[in-house]
């Protein structure tokens, strides 16, 4: 069936300047790393991708190696824009990475100029794009000087094949010298992803600070601990979850200790009147240096209970005290 928008799409959602730039950024992203790979049914895949854009969801998540297979993500991402959102290029911010493993060799790897402008030669072929909005280098890379890979990135918006750049995974020290290089180069960084959840908080401890500095975004992944952070493994773990793939999150990281701070802290969600996810997603979405937080999905619904946190995204300092004596 034709897929039209729903008219009142950009009504339902809130959208935040992206650090010092010109870029507004939905508050919520949607990410594409699982979920829409071959081994999955592109029916779905296109339900979640609509219900997204229904409800003002802008921006698209990508990189070289999401998949599995890795590049099926990008090629069935590039089916269903052609198929759905042909007529909507310009109102869509579609991101794409390159940094870990994509092919044989010494060139389908880390952060070489000759990996990162091929790498995403390859992606927008696979996406049927001309551009990207924002191409990011997807981890540091600790043996190729980190001026070639800025001066890869300034090159790639230089050839119009993206128009912002982002770095993800840098630590804070990596991250500033990044950001110096790049704007010595006249492409100032755009944004920084790094993984942050109430279970993984080394962002604060000095990379959101230097963002600021910088007049640079932040769009965490991850912010559910890939679904930990929700109500799902409450009492084990559900047929289909995740965990049960066993790939990126394994039964193993559902320790007894994170199952009793889970159920801690779902108490305090219901009492807030909301899904441990929404509570979650807002506790992030607090800081008013995070531009948008990157969000995963198996099923449409998820999307929709997720964004529904901006009916409640305010703590009591209570509240928040409560928070940080549950995990300790
Ligand atoms: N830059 C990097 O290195 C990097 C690394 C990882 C991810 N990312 C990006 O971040 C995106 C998001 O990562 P993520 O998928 O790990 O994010 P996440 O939001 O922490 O986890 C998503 C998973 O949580 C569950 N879920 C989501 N919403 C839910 C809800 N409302 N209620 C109950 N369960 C819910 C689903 O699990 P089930 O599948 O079990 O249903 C879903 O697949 C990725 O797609 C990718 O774009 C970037």
């Amino acid at each position: 069936m034709n897929y039209t928008p729903a008219d009142n799409r950009y009504e339902k959602m809130s959208y935040n300047r992206c650090g010092k730039s010109g870029l507004m950024l939905p508050a919520f992203s949607l990410g594409l790393w699982q979920n829409f790979g071959d081994v999955d049914k592109i029916a779905n895949c296109k339900e979640i991708l609509r219900t997204a854009f229904d409800n003002g969801i802008t921006h698209f998540d990508l990189a070289n190696n999401y998949g599995p297979p890795p590049g099926s993500a990008e090629t069935n991402f590039g089916k269903i824009l052609k198929e759905d959102f042909g007529g909507y290029r310009d109102e869509l911010i579609i991101s794409s990475k390159a940094g870990y493993t994509m092919w044989d060799g010494p060139y389908g790897d880390w952060g070489s100029k000759k990996y990162l402008v091929s790498s995403l030669d390859q992606s927008l072929k696979r996406m049927q794009l001309e551009y990207v909005d924002i191409f990011y280098h997807h981890r540091p890379d600790p043996n190729t000087p980190l001026e070639e890979t800025m001066q890869a990135l300034d090159l790639i918006v230089r050839q119009g094949k993206a128009l912002y750049v982002g770095i993800s995974n840098y630590k804070k020290e990596e991250a500033a010298a990044a950001f110096k290089i790049l704007k010595q180069l006249g492409t100032p960084c755009l944004i920084h992803q790094p993984k942050y959840s109430m279970f993984e908080r080394w962002v604060e401890g000095g990379l959101l600070d230097v963002l600021e500095e910088y007049g640079v975004g932040c769009i965490p992944f991850s912010p559910l601990a890939q679904g930990l952070l929700t109500d799902k493994y409450l009492k084990g773990i559900p047929e289909g979850a995740r965990a049960t793939k066993n790939l990126f999150l394994k039964e193993t990281d559902i320790t007894p200790e994170k199952v009793v701070k889970i159920n801690k802290l779902n108490q305090l969600a219901i009492a807030r009147n909301q899904t441990l996810a929404q509570m979650a997603l807002a506790w992030i979405l607090k800081d008013k240096r995070i531009t948008t937080v990157l969000i995963g999905a198996s099923r449409a619904e998820q999307v929709l209970n997720s964004i529904a946190c901006l009916d409640n995204p305010t703590f009591t300092s209570d509240e928040l005290a409560t928070i940080n004596a549950i995990l300790g």
